[in-house]
């Protein structure tokens, strides 16, 4: 039985830092663990412009503290002017854009109305390499909200995909079976990011004696069918399935309210909860390739060379973060989960 894995430093493919106090809190959960941050862009005003990119970036690095970086990303609307998304690409402000469908999620209200009004982006996006980042779950409140990321699929991704074959399109924490077929299908230039809740939860658990709004985020966790392929795709050793934290810390309050916002915040035992599940599918082998290697090679980056450990050992979690004057309840917090994270090797 393996109990000590030696890795190369990961990355977290997706990460949601938001300012002032609680940027200050919550990066330096991340950057304990990770190298690097795919730094999601839905701030309230969200970073569209070259300039607020390169400030958010600095405000990052600053909580973060030195060996760690922020890798920033840009906000699309209808409206974005393709000219800056190339310049801050170009001056290596921003490696990525991101896509929210308008009103799909928190802080998405300006988000794409329709995929056809920013033809102009992604046509320059595909010109010069730049990846794309969907949220992929459709906005039309028809639909039921467990069918949100299949319809995608059929409605969005699939015609961008036809439209802009040569476009590197990352498909955000998947929740479903069909988004994981979906990607084992396509051609090497779409890949998929997997939280660790999604992992370790399916829709059952957020109902588990009551309702349990820190299990609650978008898209939402699904069927225990949809959990198990996940879980397969990520232990596969598949190179376009990789790590992304989804980690969306909210407030206590905002939390556990009538109307409760979506995230989770799992940051503090991320890689903890990851290698929990390559444990238990039999699959530490091929941690190292999901945690800190496909990434990397999606996005064409240079691996990490520091070298982290994580020990089979038991691992009391704490319930809450503080942060901003609160608290922010943490994924898996008050449990003793049985792996812990040791840090450089
Ligand atoms: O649950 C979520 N929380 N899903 C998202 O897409 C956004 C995130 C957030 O920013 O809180
Ligand atoms: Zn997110």
């Amino acid at each position: 039985m393996t109990d000590r894995l030696v890795i190369r430093r990961p990355d977290d493919w997706h990460a949601h830092f938001r300012d002032g106090a609680m940027l200050d809190a919550v990066a330096p959960h991340t950057a304990r663990q990770f190298a690097r941050a795919i730094v999601m862009p839905n701030l309230v005003p969200p970073v569209t412009t070259v300039a607020a990119a390169a400030a958010y970036r600095d405000r990052i690095r600053k909580a973060a503290g030195p060996g760690f970086e922020p890798l920033m990303t840009v906000y699309l609307t209808d409206g974005l002017d393709p000219d800056e998304v190339e310049r801050g690409h170009a001056q290596g402000v921003w490696v990525a854009a991101k896509l929210y469908p308008a009103h799909a999620t928190t802080n998405s209200a300006h988000g794409v109305t329709d995929v056809a009004r920013i033809a102009r982006v992604l046509e320059r996006m595909q010109k010069i390499g730049m990846n794309l980042l969907v949220h992929g779950e459709v906005t039309d409140k028809h639909v039921d909200i467990f069918d949100r990321e299949k319809v995608f699929i059929d409605k969005v991704l699939d015609p961008t995909i036809r439209n802009f074959p040569g476009l590197k399109i990352v498909f955000e924490h998947i929740t479903t079976r069909e988004a994981v077929e979906r990607v084992k299908a396509a051609p090497a230039n779409l890949a998929a990011t997997i939280t660790p809740h999604h992992l370790h939860i399916d829709r059952n658990a957020i109902f588990e004696g009551g309702v349990r709004p820190h299990l609650y985020c978008l898209p939402i966790a699904k069927r225990a069918h949809h959990r198990e392929a996940l879980r397969k795709a990520a232990c596969s050793g598949d190179a376009r399935f990789f790590l992304g934290t989804d980690t969306a810390p909210h407030a206590v309050e905002a939390k556990e309210a009538a109307c409760g916002c979506a995230g989770i915040f799992c940051a503090p035992a991320a890689l903890e909860a990851y290698v929990q599940v390559f444990d238990e599918e039999k699959a530490l082998d091929r941690f190292e390739a999901f945690a800190s290697l496909n990434g990397p090679a999606f996005y064409g980056l240079p691996v990490n060379e520091a070298r982290v450990a994580l020990s089979r050992a038991p691992n009391a979690l704490s319930e809450t973060t503080l942060a901003a004057g609160t608290r922010v309840v943490n994924f898996l917090g008050g449990r003793t989960l049985p792996w812990r994270y040791d840090g450089a090797a």
